[in-house]
């Protein structure tokens, strides 16, 4: 039997718990950022461990604010994966520093230490670091694609010897595993998003985290024009412009919302990894297809097949069974402004190029039932007979 209805390929899983928080926010006369917001950071950085945490309206805030409190801008060069959504590039070129895109590894697509290390060794050792051609190499940021972590080990290790910053971009992996703690635990900057479709929701927003309090502080005052002290916490009318600001921050019904997803992050995370093991084992024996990269302590946020025959046709007949699917990503260098601006060619990335060739995401969410899995099982079998 066919579905009669279509399988979206993402839906938030939002309970009673989120509508309730809401209310009483609304309730309370104080819906900006405020108490909530407060409290929503301090259970966040409690539940990952990390020493520091700030919410900000989006990760790509996270990484924007990232990124200027450690200083980097004009005639500096900041490493980042080609297969990745374009914030993780265009926070860079926004701070007027340049981004150069690396091939992932064609088996984890993920940015791997030689990756970076090859490009080090084609740079120039100075006092001042790390210098190529485009300029001072100050920084790599790794994406922890789908909710697979990069081995931080080997990047630590190396952007220290290196003298360079390791930035995580982290929208994909809440919660994952960083060794026996959780990703955003270590380095100066981890970008977490709260986008309706990722593991935890509070419609838009983000959280950074870090292991400098200085940072974080700066990015918490950055966050919302430079003011020195936010209006919750002021006594009265005078408040001061300290540094130059942004319009960055989150509100208290969002952060309401995320104190209930954060208390829920466990289980939905659950009940992702039950649907990627039933897939796994549906889709190891199919010939034709490779099944998602495998790693334990993954987010498990999307679930990627390659598809060795023709993968828009199959995207098209999944269409045809009600059933959604996504693609990520398409990489960055195929976009018109990464390309014009900086003169890529497809040829340069060839992992890449075979990854984006095949690709496809099925929906994996917590709010999908057995029946809704199995569809996706019982639709991948059919086009593949
Ligand atoms: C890899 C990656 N980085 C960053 C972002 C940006 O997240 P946000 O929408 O919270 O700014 C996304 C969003 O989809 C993403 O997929």
């Amino acid at each position: 039997m066919e579905r009669t209805s279509k399988l979206p390929f993402a839906r938030p899983d939002l309970s009673d718990g989120e509508f309730e928080a809401v209310k009483r926010v609304m309730e309370s006369g104080w819906i900006t950022s405020g108490p909530e917001t407060d409290a929503f950071e301090t259970e966040f950085a409690a539940m990952i461990g990390a020493p520091g945490a700030a919410a900000l309206n989006s990760a790509t805030a996270a990484l924007h604010l990232g990124l200027v409190a450690l200083g980097i801008g004009p005639g500096d060069v900041v490493l980042v994966p080609a297969l990745t959504f374009t914030a993780t590039a265009e926070v860079v070129s926004r701070t007027g520093a340049r981004p150069v895109l690396l091939d992932v590894d064609r088996d984890d697509y993920l940015l791997s230490p030689g990756a970076v290390q090859c490009f080090l060794e084609g740079c120039k050792q100075t006092a001042e670091g790390p210098v190529c051609d485009l300029g001072r190499v100050r920084a790599v940021i790794c994406v922890h694609y789908g909710g697979r972590v990069c081995d931080l080990d080997a990047l630590f290790a190396l952007c220290e010897r290196a003298g360079i910053e390791l930035l995580q971009d982290a929208a994909h992996s809440f919660p994952a595993k960083d060794g026996p703690g959780y990703v955003g635990r270590r380095g100066p900057v981890t970008a977490f998003s709260f986008y309706a479709t990722k593991n935890m929701t509070t419609g838009e927003g983000g959280m950074i985290t870090g292991d400098r309090p200085d940072l974080i502080e700066r990015v918490r005052r950055m966050r919302l024009h430079g003011i020195a002290t936010p209006a919750h916490r002021r006594a009265g009318w005078h408040y001061d412009v300290v540094e130059q600001g942004y319009k960055y921050n989150l509100s208290d019904i969002a952060s309401a919302i995320g104190r209930v997803q954060l208390q829920r992050a466990h289980s939905m995370w659950e009940r992702r990894k039950l649907i990627h093991e039933s897939y796994q084992r549906a889709f190891s024996e199919i010939p034709g297809i490779r099944p998602c990269p495998e790693q334990s302590g993954s987010a498990y946020h999307l679930y990627t097949l390659e598809i060795d025959s023709n993968r828009d046709q199959f995207i098209a007949a999944m269409e045809e069974k009600n059933i959604g699917t996504g693609l990520h990503f398409i990489p960055l260098y195929r976009m018109t402004y990464y390309r014009e601006r900086y003169g890529l060619q497809p040829q340069q990335f060839p992992a890449c190029e075979e990854i984006f060739a095949r690709i496809v995401s099925l929906p994996i969410y917590s709010a999908m039932s057995d029946e809704d899995c199995m569809d996706v099982i019982a639709a991948v079998q059919a086009i593949m007979a």
